[in-house]
């Protein structure tokens, strides 16, 4: 196979912690009073925390100044990070770890691409320490996504060239972010909103090493 590298992201790939991203950013938001639901919170997938802070505060057309947004930020966190201490193994999204051994089998790099400072404890916590050949993570990359910086690291990280990886990605803005790595990718989730994807699946458990086989025929990778 020409490809020899896959770089999934973190939130919604492998673990959903979407779901405590929206319990945290929802108790901030009703603190401000700022009303905040589900739908508003699709736009966070993907996106920092700091910007993900500044959606919310548009929303409730409110200014705060870089100090009290730092404070905000940081009490999302510590509510964040109650939730995710407490993520057990269970929580690995079906068809992830078949799939993801599978690679390692067929000698395929294995790579982490979040923008999440938080994914060393997610993958601790979730079983997954040490299974990944590198991590690019919002602790070492700067630039968010759609920015290319965290797959081009992670591609760096396993040492190979960017067409040679595969990007497992479900937010728009992280779709545009392995485009702009010159990336092929696989988006996972609704073929309605992440159109840009070079080929869409529901999750990983619709990936195996045969379909990936299946895909770079296709895409003439
Ligand atoms: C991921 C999530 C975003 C989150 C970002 C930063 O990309 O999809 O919703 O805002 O990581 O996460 P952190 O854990 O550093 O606040
Ligand atoms: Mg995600």
């Amino acid at each position: 196979m020409n490809i020899k590298g896959c770089i999934f992201d973190l939130d919604g790939v492998i673990v959903d912690t979407a779901k405590y991203h929206f319990l945290a950013w929802k108790r901030l938001a009703d603190q401000l009073k700022i009303r905040f639901n589900e739908e508003d919170n699709e736009r966070l997938k993907g996106v920092s925390r700091m910007d993900s802070l500044e959606i919310i505060l548009e929303l409730g057309q409110m200014r705060l100044d870089a100090k009290l947004k730092e404070e905000y930020a940081s009490l999302k966190n510590k509510w964040y990070v109650d939730y995710i201490s407490r993520m057990k193994p269970e929580e690995i999204l079906p068809g992830s770890l078949e799939f993801i051994h599978e690679l390692k089998q067929a000698s395929i790099k294995v790579a982490v691409g979040s923008a999440s400072k938080n994914t060393p404890m997610i993958l601790e916590r979730v079983g997954l320490n040490g299974m990944f050949d590198a991590i690019a993570d919002g602790n070492i990359v700067h630039k968010a996504k759609p920015d290319p910086e965290v797959f081009l690291t992670a591609a760096k990280l396993i040492g190979l060239e960017p067409r040679k990886c595969v990007v497992f990605e479900d937010a728009v803005a992280g779709v545009q972010a392995a485009l702009n790595a010159g990336m092929f990718c696989v988006g996972i989730g609704s073929e309605k909103v992440l159109k840009e994807a070079h080929y869409i699946v529901p999750g990983l458990n619709k990936m195996n090493l045969k379909k990936l086989q299946k895909i770079e025929k296709l895409s003439g990778l």
